[in-house]
């Protein structure tokens, strides 16, 4: 199969370019940095994408690629950081730029062939820029491709050996010709075809998971969300012998989702499916806990336990595979670059050391709306691939403060009606995720004639691609006055309903 590899060297937007290859019909995976050439050799990619990355190529720990990837004849595009090394590492000069530049710049092409096959020279493009060196002396062999007011080699190349850079970043959105200058050095530099889609994601999936796991039983946990479901439908693909699932209880899950989930796997997936109760002992753990992240421990802790026990009645569990996101493994490691540690995932962390279990995470490369593809490939219902996400520790990140059964009732019948009603208004499908949040300060009312003193209900709305940045969706009013209104007359405990209209960031999507 045809593949361009991308070595990450820390960038935040690592993954789009990886991403913006396969809209474009080409696999193209992301690899660490230091990948021998010779490794990179045996893979016979189509192209290599050296990615960008906070780094400065003259710090003492800056990581630097096997010098060998530009002798092997393959296409080289580098990137921002990515441009730097190569120029540094080819013999040119990279130096701290007098202006740092960041945001949008005018780049002027100046060599409308190549890479820029097809943009007009004679005018600018918007690009977007974020560095603080720039190269100042090109590489011998090298000539400069476009400028800008502020780097005169804003993209540069060296034709006969098929190493191109820029300075700019062609994965964002607000680069106008990213898209162009990616497609060009698809098919223009690497001659690549184009034909990879989601059905070979899917086949190259099932093949990895069968060379994967050989031996023993791969156990799952179901969620009964798209990412799980997902996972478990390529496991069934795979090695339908061999998986085993496991949907746990855990007494924060929305009103009536063990039956959904119990029914949908049933009629849809045909697996070997173990559900196991065990709310009493979340709730019972939860009881008089109060911090977020102390609750996501927890339940992140509670959750290996239940799994284990399970696993261990099944017997010659060897293999855990997980529904794992890129967005939920730039969130919760830095594994792939600088981004801190925001919050806890615990579907990533924790479960496969205690168990002693290989990983499989076949989704692991992919955003949101990709899997959702895999998904409809695959088959999978709508009411599968279309639901929105959900928080693995459930509604225990949207009750403020401790969880108890009276809280969890109230969220429940809240979050029943936010869905009942996003769905009839046709908007559930049109936001990321939206949901009720129970803020357990109370408030004065007045119902009737009396006065009341009860919980606060925050509806969040958002629109997202990847859940890395959100914003508040502009419901209509109409719709929010429903929402409002059936909440505080339905809901037993509620006399207050208020819209959250924080972006993400500085906000986060959960409240919790
Ligand atoms: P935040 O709140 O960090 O959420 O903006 C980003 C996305 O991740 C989901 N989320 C979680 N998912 N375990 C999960 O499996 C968690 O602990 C968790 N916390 C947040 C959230 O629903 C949103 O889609």
């Amino acid at each position: 199969m045809e593949r361009i590899l991308v070595l990450d060297f820390g960038s935040q937007y690592t993954q789009l370019i990886a991403r913006k290859v396969r809209e474009l019909g080409v696999f193209s995976e992301i690899h660490p940095p230091e990948l021998p050439a010779e490794a990179i050799k045996g893979m016979a990619p189509k192209g290599l994408i050296l990615s960008g990355g906070p780094s400065s190529v003259y710090e003492p720990h800056a990581p630097l690629p096997d010098r060998g990837i530009f002798a092997l004849g393959i296409p080289v595009l580098g990137i921002c950081y990515g441009m730097q090394l190569m120029a540094h590492l080819l013999g040119g000069e990279v130096r701290h730029a007098p202006e740092r530049e960041y945001g949008g710049a005018e780049l002027w092409i100046d060599d409308p062939d190549e890479i820029f096959r097809g943009l007009d020279p004679s005018r600018p493009y918007r690009v977007w820029m974020s560095h603080g060196d720039r190269v100042e002396r090109l590489p011998e062999g090298f000539r400069p491709l476009a400028h800008t007011s502020n780097s005169p080699y804003a993209a540069i190349a060296d034709s006969t050996r098929k190493l191109y850079a820029l300075q700019f970043h062609p994965e964002v959105a607000h680069t106008e010709i990213g898209r162009d200058v990616l497609r060009n050095f698809l098919f223009e530099v690497c001659r690549a075809s184009g034909t990879w889609n989601m059905r070979s994601f899917i086949e190259e999936a099932v093949e990895r998971i069968r060379r994967q796991v050989t031996e023993g039983r791969v156990i799952c946990a179901l969620s009964g969300g798209v990412d799980s479901s997902v996972t478990a439908a390529l496991l069934l693909r795979a090695v339908p012998d061999r998986a085993v699932f496991v949907f746990v209880d855990n007494g924060l899950l929305r009103s009536g989702e063990r039956e959904r989930v119990e029914r949908t796997f049933r009629e849809r997936l045909h697996g070997d499916l173990r559900v196991v109760d065990a709310s009493e002992r979340f709730l019972e753990a939860l009881r008089g806990v109060t911090d977020p992240e102390e609750k996501r421990r927890i339940i992140g802790n509670l959750f290996i336990r239940v799994f284990e026990e399970e696993a261990k009645k099944i017997g010659d569990v060897r293999y855990l595979a997980q529904g794992t996101l890129y967005p939920d493994v730039i969130e919760s490691t830095s594994y792939r670059g600088p981004s801190a540690t925001i919050k806890t995932h615990h579907n990533v962390g924790g479960l496969p050391e205690e168990m002693d279990l290989q990983l499989v995470e076949p989704l692991r490369e992919l955003f949101k709306d990709e899997v959702r593809a895999v998904g409809r490939e695959l088959g999978l219902p709508p009411e599968i691939v279309e639901r929105q996400p959900f928080p693995g520790p459930g509604l225990a990140v949207r009750i403020i403060g401790e969880v108890t059964p009276e809280r969890l009732r109230i969220l429940r019948e809240a979050d029943r009606i936010v869905e009942e009603e996003m769905k009839r208004a046709g908007w559930y499908g049109r936001v990321w995720q939206s949901f009720a949040v129970l803020l357990p300060v109370k408030t004065v009312g007045v119902m009737g004639d009396s006065r009341t003193y009860e919980h606060v209900i925050a509806l969040r709305v958002v629109e997202s691609i990847d859940a890395m940045t959100a914003d508040w969706a502009r419901l209509p009013y109409e719709l929010l006055e429903r929402l409002s209104s059936r909440i505080i007359n339905e809901v037993r405990g509620v006399n207050r309903v208020v819209y959250d209209i924080s972006t993400k960031p500085p906000s986060t999507i959960e409240w919790e």
